[in-house]
């Protein structure tokens, strides 16, 4: 195979993202076939990617089109029976987070994924980012110590889909917003979560209270790990100033922080003494160049046989502290894992 052929399924903010980067960004990878339910989002993705079809179901594009790999960048309450489809159609799979729904359907994608031996990524694009990565290496090195307690901030700017507001459809902010902090803090310290406890309430969204009554649009998270590390993620979305991911780590010898709210170093100062910085509006903007890394790096795993690092088992362990965060808020209680 010299070109991977991707089949989109889910033409909208995410879905395009990987899509954009697989069809012009990245040589040996190019978009065959879209999928949207909206069959005028997939008509118009189609036309800006070049594809050769438009489907508005997954099942129409399997057999209308030939492809190498999928691309999830539906709903996150979709990804369960399109993973599955795409793994007994014999197809390699990139799927945006969270993995899933439920833990149930975690455990039948994983077996799927597995028993038709295709490739498997999540789109945990921190993993891929330059700071992140960097992050990883200071901390190997001992350079801070041994980490003690981990910090991360993870809030969005304004409200996602409306599909997102149905916490029992979408497990809410933990899982659409902060399952990337859950991943990457679990990733820095190199152990799997013990306990958590989680405090959440509605701010912000008065118009879903009725609706939604879960709904809950910021939350604090305290965490334990199995190797003895504290956590904390502080989560809101709508934050309505910008996209704001920062994390701290403290360690027994020193600190590190990865992050900036600044989306450009360049400072303006204007004749009204006024010093002007642009802050970050969009994880699309901040994380820009790691959505590239993680979709290259997709792209070569299946072009060179090797199994993608960023697995459907740390898809799983997001879920599952999602999860229990969850259960936590629900029931006033701190859950173990
Ligand atoms: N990694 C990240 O930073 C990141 C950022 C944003 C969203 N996401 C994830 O990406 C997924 C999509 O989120 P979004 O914000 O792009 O949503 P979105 O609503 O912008 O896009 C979803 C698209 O999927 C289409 N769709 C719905 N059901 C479908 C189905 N059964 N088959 C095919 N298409 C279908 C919709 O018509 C829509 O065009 C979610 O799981 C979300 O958590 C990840």
């Amino acid at each position: 195979m010299e070109k991977v052929k991707f089949c989109l399924i889910g033409a909208g903010r995410a879905g395009m993202v990987h899509a954009r980067n697989y069809e012009f960004e990245i040589a040996n990878t190019e978009i065959v076939a879209v999928v949207d339910t909206n069959k005028k989002i997939a008509e118009e993705a189609a036309k800006e990617l070049s594809a050769n079809n438009f489907f508005i179901d997954f099942e129409e594009a399997l057999i209308g089109e030939e492809f190498d790999a999928v691309c999830i960048g539906a709903p996150t309450f979709v990804h369960a029976e399109t993973v599955i489809k795409a793994a007994e159609a014999g197809k390699h799979i990139f799927c945006e987070k969270p993995l899933s729904s439920t833990l149930e359907e975690a455990n039948q994608m994983e077996e799927a994924v597995r028993r038709n031996q295709v490739k498997f990524q999540i789109g945990f694009m921190r993993r891929f980012d330059q700071n992140f990565l960097k992050a990883k290496e200071i901390i190997e090195r001992g350079e801070i110590g041994t980490p003690i307690l981990v910090k991360s901030v993870g809030r969005g700017p304004g409200l996602p889909p409306k599909w997102y507001c149905d916490v029992k459809r979408s497990n809410g902010l933990l899982a659409e917003v902060n399952s990337h902090d859950f991943d990457s803090i679990r990733w820095l310290v190199g152990s799997d979560y013990e306990q958590v406890y989680a405090i959440a309430d509605n701010f912000k969204c008065p118009q879903y209270r009725e609706e939604y009554p879960d709904f809950y649009d910021t939350a604090v998270v305290s965490l334990r790990f199995k190797n003895g590390v504290l956590g904390m993620i502080d989560g809101c979305c709508p934050a309505t100033y910008g996209y704001d991911a920062r994390m701290e780590i403290l360690g027994t010898e020193g600190m590190l922080q990865i992050g900036s709210q600044q989306a450009y170093s360049v400072l303006v100062w204007n004749n009204k003494s006024q010093l002007i910085k642009e802050g970050n509006r969009s994880w699309r903007i901040l994380f820009k160049d790691a959505y590239l890394e993680e979709d290259k790096y997709f792209a070569n795993c299946i072009l060179n046989n090797k199994e993608p690092e960023v697995s459907i088992e740390d898809g799983k362990k997001a879920i599952e502290i999602v999860i229990a965060a969850n259960k936590s808020i629900k029931t006033g209680q701190p859950v173990k894992l």
